[in-house]
């Protein structure tokens, strides 16, 4: 059931790719919460993917747009304030890939080249898309730009690469282009730095069962999943969070301020009562 806290408002949604993407159920929920929407991915993704389906059913208008492409990314805000009548109120940027992590190079081998397309998709396209729209004043006043991190941005989790700094990367634009859009425009940058999820980018980090399996014995609410994502998306486009920006929120059942659980620690202790060698 929807709330209608949405309802009037126009948004970008970019990175759906399937119905695991975190972007798809923030489509959904932003449907249903009353919004005009376009989506918005790469051209091979439009093409070949299930996004269509989505388009379809949500009525929503696709755009194809590389995410490192300026041209690309105007294209995607013209067409949609053409499309959906007016200027935006919301942009979701649900964007990461790492050709390093595809290719499993290890940080301490990473290939360069790998590295720059890493930080370029995953971070830099986000300061792309918000100069964009600030040139052209395509958001209006009181609008919402969030884009999607995870905890290893501040701490060092085995397997997540160059990802890692690409977050770090990608949460300090917020902040920095967060106060000139707000100084300027009145409207908020922030990221949701969301627990590990089953979807397509997640699946290709090393060990991510276990990190998943860890991450939710740890939280005392256990992982955030999607659509709990989607749900927080929703509250932070919507007007009942109108003075939050340049942050980076974590919605992860409670994992980032964990030391140790009790749970784990008895873990450890019984470590120790086996025949093992120390
Ligand atoms: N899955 C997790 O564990 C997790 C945890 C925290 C944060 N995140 C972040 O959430 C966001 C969404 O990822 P997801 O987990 O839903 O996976 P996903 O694979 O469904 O989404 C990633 C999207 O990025 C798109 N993309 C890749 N290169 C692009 C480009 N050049 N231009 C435009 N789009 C491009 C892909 O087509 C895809 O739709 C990412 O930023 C990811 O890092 C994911």
């Amino acid at each position: 059931m929807g709330y209608n806290l949405l309802k009037g408002k126009r948004g970008i949604i970019f990175g759906a790719l399937n119905d695991m993407s975190i972007a798809w159920k923030v489509a959904e929920k932003a449907h249903e919460e009353g919004a005009l929407i376009t989506l918005s991915n790469t051209p091979v993704a439009c093409r070949m993917g299930e996004v269509v389906e989505l388009g379809k059913r949500l009525n929503a208008e696709i755009i194809p747009a590389d995410a490192t492409s300026v041209h690309d990314l105007e294209n995607v805000f013209t067409k949609s304030m053409d499309v959906l009548g007016g200027k935006i109120d919301f942009v979701l940027h649900s964007i990461g890939m790492s050709l390093n992590v595809r290719k499993k190079r290890l940080y301490h081998d990473l290939d360069y080249n790998f590295l720059d397309k890493t930080l370029d998709i995953s971070a830099i396209s986000f300061h792309k898309m918000l100069q964009v729209a600030f040139k052209m004043d395509a958001v209006s006043e009181g609008g919402s730009v969030l884009a999607l991190s995870y905890v290893a941005a501040q701490r060092t989790l085995y397997g997540y690469n160059d990802m890692a700094d690409a977050k770090a990367l990608l949460e300090s634009i917020a902040r920095s282009f967060g106060y000139i859009y707000g100084r300027e425009k009145k409207v908020r940058v922030n990221t949701i730095s969301q627990s590990p999820t089953v979807t397509t980018a997640g699946s290709g980090v090393k060990g991510i069962d276990g990190l998943i399996d860890f991450s939710d014995r740890m939280s005392p609410l256990g992982n955030a999943s999607a659509d709990d994502c989607a749900n927080y998306c929703i509250t932070l486009f919507s007007d009942l969070t109108k003075k939050v920006t340049m942050q980076n929120l974590f919605h992860d059942g409670g994992f980032s301020s964990v030391g140790m659980s009790q749970r784990a620690m008895s873990q450890y202790e019984k470590s120790f009562d086996c025949d093992c060698q120390d």
